[in-house]
């Protein structure tokens, strides 16, 4: 069965359709097109990419391969993509598909809302994290040298096309990675989903068909209904950083290369949760609900907080670029499916972190 959300944007809408191997069946449920221009990395295309391109009907298709991994988000990428696309003589009425992970997605976005000022796209993400985050939204960018998402633009795609299937190839490692936001959604959003994924942690880390189909609708459905109410980041979206001051923090001072994106923010949260209670924001029981989740996920949040490493992780968090003045943001539990910012001085952050 095919799920179908609609994001109204006002003057833009789009629809996100997920389903199992509905990618098969890609080319007839885009908008008609002379040329598609297919973004993928070569881990991607040689599980679906290739395929896909082999049983391609109507209309031409060129894919353009890149390398796996963040390193690929560079301005140097775009420019070899752009110049491509140009040889190709791809026009404005083309599209582009951007197929394969969070980082494909930020990329090929990015491609789409630059390229003669703007060309139409379609997001089918592979990965958990992409599925349930990267590709609703519509952010796009990539990283310089000096920090990460630093160059990029707001841009909604044509249709997000969600085959959950691609997920039966993807290393466990980034399925629990995936499974980091969306425990992030119950605790913010939703405490109904938190009590669900609670019951069917197993099901989903075994793939089970029909569980991992709800779990990444209902994901769309919360992340869209933020990014419905503020598309640009102004205020309530905001509320999708919980776990991620301390996991941003955590991915700089280890240079990216020791925890994926999902297991920091795992850490992350499991401190996070732990500040609020201290905070008085929330109540113990509500706590090990939280870590008890966080734990089911199959990987250990737990760090060995030495004074070196909380000095830099304070370091990076009052550089984060979400901050107020000279004060840290925490987006932080605040009861079930509620949240509460709370701004720290770094003394204060210091402070609260050593206790815990
Ligand atoms: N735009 C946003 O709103 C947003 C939100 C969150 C994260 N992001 C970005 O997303 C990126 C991380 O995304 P990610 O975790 O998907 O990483 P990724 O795109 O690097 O994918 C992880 C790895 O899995 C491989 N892969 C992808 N799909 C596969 C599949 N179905 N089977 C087997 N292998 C597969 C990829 O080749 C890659 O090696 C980061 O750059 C982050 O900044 C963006
Ligand atoms: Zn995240």
């Amino acid at each position: 069965m095919i799920q179908t959300l609609e994001i109204n944007l006002g003057t833009r809408r789009y629809p996100i359709r997920i389903g199992q191997g509905i990618l098969a069946g890609l080319s007839s449920c885009l908008d008609s097109r002379a040329v598609w221009v297919l973004i993928t990395d070569e881990t991607v295309d040689e599980f679906y990419g290739k395929e896909l391109v082999a049983k391609w009907k109507g209309s031409t298709i060129h894919p353009i391969i890149l390398p796996p991994g963040e390193g690929t988000k560079t301005f140097h990428q775009v420019e070899t993509i752009v110049s491509r696309m140009l040889d190709l003589n791809v026009t404005r009425d083309s599209g582009i598909i951007a197929l394969g992970g969070g980082v494909v997605g930020d990329v090929a976005g990015f491609c789409a809302s630059i390229y003669l000022r703007g060309i139409a796209y379609v997001q089918v993400p592979t990965t958990l994290l992409a599925q349930v985050d990267s590709s609703v939204g519509g952010k796009t960018g990539v990283n310089l040298p000096q920090g990460k998402n630093t160059v990029g633009s707001f841009y909604q795609p044509e249709a997000v096309v969600i085959d959950t299937e691609t997920l039966s190839t993807l290393p466990r490692r980034h399925l629990i990675s995936g499974l980091a936001e969306v425990i992030k959604y119950g605790v913010i959003l939703d405490y109904d989903f938190l009590t669900y994924l609670q019951r069917n942690i197993g099901e989903i880390l075994s793939l089970q068909p029909g569980v991992i189909e709800d779990v990444i609708t209902r994901c769309c459905a919360l992340k869209a209904e933020i990014v419905i109410a503020d598309e640009r980041e102004a205020g309530l979206r905001k509320v999708l950083n919980y776990g991620h001051t301390i996991a941003h923090a955590l991915e700089a001072v280890t240079a990216y290369d020791t925890y994926t994106h999902g297991e920091a923010v795992l850490i992350g949260m499991q401190f996070e949760a732990q500040m609020a209670r201290e905070l008085g924001l929330i109540k113990p029981d509500y706590l090990n609900e939280i870590q008890s989740l966080i734990q089911a996920s199959g990987f250990d949040p737990r760090l060995d907080l030495t004074a070196d490493l909380l000095e830099g992780l304070l370091g990076k968090m009052t550089q984060d670029k979400k901050n107020r003045g000279d004060t840290i943001s925490f987006i932080l539990p605040a009861g079930e499916g509620r949240t509460e910012e709370v701004l720290l001085t770094k003394k204060e952050a210091r402070g609260l972190l050593q206790r815990l």
